[in-house]
């Protein structure tokens, strides 16, 4: 069974106390008001309910996450919540024009958390909240849509897994090449062995993002700046390592490796399972830093190479971060066979060629259906979703491991049956494990 501590001994009850924050504005509207008795505190959502939402991080993924579930007839939105008032402004309007009321708004995800009419909880704060929204909200008793990369870190990622395995909740990460056509084909074609042997994965992102330098300044009277920051070490705000920009900063995201990673190399393991349980890498090594982009604010490598070996079943996988992509799109995925054929898939297409780049014949397969609308089926049968956190976890493990072996310059032993690094190498980076900033704290799950 799993185990639970908050690292500074605080209950949960004592958390909520310390929120502190209160609901800035709005009431819900009286049909979901009028759930907070005997129905609030139903365990399922049978066939005939509406699934009711709450939304943590507007603005960006997470809203458009939002609209997506919104096109179903039976979500319903009840809350919103930022710690920046401006970020919420066009959600809260598009749910009244929808539901013709506005939703709760509220700056402290744990008050809205308390709502026991809320099933479902979209996650779509930036990396380095990840871990501590989705473990409030299941131990809430909420199902969750968590935006990817699951965690910041490989021992977040961990503890969010037991965490939703012990209260039984469904969650579906936004991996959502998982549901797209021209990936569920490659996939379908690479699993059907019509590739033949594979002996060698490749993934890849061109990074050519520029952050500037900006200088420090006090945040603005509508972001709460230290609740933003949350875990993450104090940094000065400076406005472009916010909103957007936080990926290019390894204090709260992990650059292209795991921003752009987890989709790409997502598609790789996949190819290379039979299911959603995704061969884990026995060693990894990387060279990787900041070699194109200099004298700007932004920390995350730019470039850099990951050579992962695999034995369950034998490949090599090779991770890209590149300056250039000559004949390929910017990103994309490869499978090569022993015998030369390669399979190509990007956002957009997908091609098999023999070994001198001439097209081969490939075959479709049937679709899979909407991402979000998976997500809504498996929370009334229980199911796991296609992108079950479990095991978007061992992907988004595998790109963390990009990174701490490119920043610790050793090499990295995987140890499958503990789901941990097997030795010392690599346990001091952050990509590993963060030390929380007070009074945040992981709760450890095992
Ligand atoms: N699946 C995809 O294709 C895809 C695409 C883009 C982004 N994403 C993911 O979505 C997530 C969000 O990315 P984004 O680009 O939309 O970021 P963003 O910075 O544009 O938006 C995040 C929002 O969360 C808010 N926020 C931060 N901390 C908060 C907290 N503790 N409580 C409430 N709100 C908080 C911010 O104020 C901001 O409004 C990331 O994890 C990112 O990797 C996924």
């Amino acid at each position: 069974m799993a185990k639970r501590t908050h690292d500074d001994g605080m209950t949960r009850r004592e958390l909520l106390e310390r929120a502190g924050a209160v609901a800035l504005a709005g009431a819900a509207s009286p049909l979901l008001r009028a759930m907070d008795g005997p129905a609030a505190r139903r365990k399922v959502v049978s066939p005939n309910d509406k699934i009711v939402f709450g939304l943590i991080g507007c603005g960006g993924m997470g809203a458009s996450n939002m609209r997506n579930f919104m096109g179903f007839d039976d979500v319903e939105v009840a809350a919103v919540c930022d710690v920046d008032e401006n970020r919420m402004t066009g959600d809260i309007n598009d749910i009244e024009k929808k539901y013709g009321r506005k939703p709760e708004v509220f700056r402290d995800y744990r008050k809205m958390l308390e709502r026991k009419d809320i099933d479902a909880i979209i996650v779509g704060t930036p990396d380095h909240w990840h871990a501590l929204n989705l473990i409030h909200a299941v131990e809430a008793g909420k199902d969750c849509y968590c935006e990817k990369p699951i965690s910041h870190d490989v021992t977040e990622a961990r503890s969010m897994v037991a965490a939703a395995q012990h209260y039984k909740k469904v969650v579906q990460v936004g991996t959502w090449q998982r549901s797209t056509k021209e990936f569920t084909d490659a996939l379908a074609f690479i699993r059907a062995g019509k590739l033949g042997k594979i002996v060698l994965c490749r993934a890849w992102i061109t990074d050519n993002a520029h952050v500037g330098h900006v200088a420090a300044s006090d945040p603005p009277k509508n972001l709460d700046y230290d609740f933003w920051m949350g875990p993450a070490k104090t940094m000065p705000y400076a406005p472009n390592h916010v909103h957007g920009n936080w990926r290019w900063f390894m204090n709260y995201g992990g650059g292209m490796s795991v921003d752009w990673g987890v989709h790409m190399i997502d598609i790789a393991l996949l190819g290379m399972s039979k299911d959603q349980n995704l061969p884990m890498p026995v060693s990894v090594s990387a060279v990787g830093g900041q070699y194109a982009i200099l004298g700007e604010d932004r920390d995350a490598p730019d470039s850099l190479e990951a050579v992962y070996k695999f034995t369950d079943p034998d490949f090599i996988m090779q991770w890209s971060i590149l300056r250039d992509h000559p004949g390929k799109e910017g990103h994309g995925t490869e499978f090569v066979s022993a015998d030369g054929k390669t399979l190509r898939v990007w956002r957009g297409g997908w091609v098999v060629l023999d070994a001198d780049g001439k097209q081969l014949p490939k075959e479709e397969s049937p679709d899979v259906g909407s991402h979000w609308r998976n997500f809504l089926d498996c929370v009334k049968s229980r199911e796991k979703p296609r992108a079950d956190l479990a095991s978007v976890a061992q992907t988004t493990i595998c790109c963390h491991l990009a990174n701490i072996a490119a920043m610790s310059g050793e090499m990295l032993h995987w140890d499958n049956d503990k789901m941990d690094l097997a030795g010392r190498a690599g346990k001091n980076e952050i990509g590993y494990r963060r030390d929380y900033r007070k009074p945040w704290s992981l709760p450890m799950y095992r």
